[in-house]
């Protein structure tokens, strides 16, 4: 028997998850016990023996938490790849080629975070909204300030979302503009070193729901010694590292003539690589790129809306997901403009059927696209959710015991797009609907690590 002494609530509610890759599980009244420290103690399907017996216990508590019909309960979701600095900047100039767009408006911009003033509003904002899109866990590129980066951490922490934030660094004098550079590599590391340690000393942060990640930016903007100088604090800190890899035919390239190597080569030799990695992008992958990812563990940050406007070629999720390497989505605010992850999830889809059935329509259909290679609704809610948690390596993205409670529940709203029909829709149909049409205002409400936050 469980002591319920150490339960905080139970929650009993039909439940959405993904624990095996490419399986939909739909459990009608499934019930999760949440411990006081807002991990999962225990869960029940309705035909357990127990299932009764930790209900009416939970009930003559007063302690449980029924989800009504024509509501739903799932993980929350992963967003492996968002900059927070950028969120003034969603829906504008992706006009412009990558290049022209970080240099024309994105530097300019996150620049502007050396003001706390600035940021302050910003940063309270794109968490919220976050939050209310879904995101219980957020992957956040900062800006190469220190002290906002600090603030991102902190608001992330104080509205309750797990959060991993990194402060960037970027020195290459001839990728980054004078007025939005680190001063030296020295300086680098020792902001992000304070860094490093000022975010795992947040108060409130005890038990790590906000953690530091080590963050060039890219190839292009470091030099090889600071590439090679954040690897090492890879190694000593035991901490996350965040990157974008390969993401278009001018990133590619611009590894393959400076350094005779591929991004994940280049990553690899300075030691960046480890098991809590996410890449963002990793579109021009070599097989050999793939093998090294397995070897090392690292994972993929796939951002499929924002590789339409960037990337110049399609993603080959449908490999990636079979090759078993860890992958999940990434909203990549504001190389593309939407915050929510059901909709990176759906872009996925689209994405993959693009690439399926191709584009030149006076090819015939055999010669004009990839047989085989689309994603499911159900693999897309995968990545979304249990990929994107093996991904950091977190305890995230399925309802198992010992895993963190984090969690929404759906009710389709008048304000939004979805609509179920109960004697018309099977599980399957709905969660499909939820991925298609799902908006924040279908999302009624938000827990993370057991704390409710919408
Ligand atoms: N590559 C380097 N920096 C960025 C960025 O800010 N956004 C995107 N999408 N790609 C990048
Ligand atoms: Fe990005």
């Amino acid at each position: 028997m469980i002591d319920m002494t150490r339960i905080q609530f139970g929650i009993l509610a039909d439940t959405f998850h993904t624990p095996v890759k490419g399986e939909m599980a739909f459990l009608p009244d499934f019930l999760i016990l949440v411990d006081e420290c807002g991990d999962i103690a225990a869960t029940f399907t309705a035909d357990d023996a127990e299932h009764s017996v930790y209900v009416n216990a939970l009930r003559d508590a007063s302690k449980l938490n029924i989800v009504e019909k024509g509501q739903f309960l799932m993980p929350g979701l992963v967003d492996l790849h968002c900059h927070a600095p950028q969120w003034p900047q969603a829906g504008k100039g992706l006009d412009l080629p990558l290049y022209d767009w970080l240099q024309n408006y994105t530097f300019p911009l996150e620049n502007r975070y050396g003001d706390l003033a600035f940021a302050e509003p910003v940063y309270q904002d794109v968490t919220r909204t976050l939050l209310a899109n879904g995101t219980t866990s957020a992957v956040y590129f900062a800006s190469i300030h220190r002290e906002a980066s600090e603030l991102l951490a902190k608001t992330s922490l104080e509205q309750g979302q797990r959060a991993f934030v990194g402060k960037i660094n970027m020195d290459n004098a001839e990728q980054c503009p004078d007025f939005y550079r680190e001063p030296s590599v020295e300086e680098a590391l020792a902001e992000t070193e304070a860094f490093i340690q000022n975010v795992r000393g947040l108060k409130g942060n005890e038990h790590g729901l906000v953690k530091p990640v080590i963050t060039p930016r890219f190839v292009p903007s470091c030099t090889e010694t600071l590439l090679r100088e954040l690897g090492k604090l890879v190694q000593q800190h035991d901490v996350h590292m965040q990157t974008h890899c390969s993401e278009s035919d001018w990133a590619r390239d611009y590894a393959l003539q400076h350094y005779g190597k591929t991004d994940i080569e280049i990553y690899a030799e300075a030691g960046l690589l480890n098991n809590k990695t996410v890449l963002a992008h990793s579109i021009f992958l070599t097989d050999n790129d793939v093998a090294m990812l397995k070897e090392f563990d690292a994972g993929i940050g796939h951002c499929p809306l924002s590789n339409m406007f960037f990337a110049n070629a399609a993603m080959h999720t449908r490999e990636l997901l079979d090759s078993g390497v860890s992958i999940g989505l990434g909203s990549d605010i504001a190389g593309a403009p939407s915050p929510s992850i059901f909709r990176a999830s759906f872009d996925a889809v689209t994405h993959s059927r693009v690439r399926e059935d191709g584009v030149d329509t006076r090819l015939t259909a055999g010669e004009r696209g990839v047989a085989g290679s689309r994603v499911s609704f159900v693999e897309a809610f995968w990545m979304a959710t249990a990929g994107g948690g093996r991904v950091l390596n977190e305890k995230v993205g399925v309802f198992e015991k010992d895993f963190h409670f984090d969690a929404l529940v759906i009710k389709p709203s008048m304000l939004g797009n979805l609509r179920i029909w109960p004697n018309m829709d099977s599980p399957r149909d709905i969660l499909e609907k939820i991925v298609s049409l799902g908006q924040s205002c279908d999302i009624d409400k938000v827990w993370v690590q057991g704390k409710q936050v919408k």
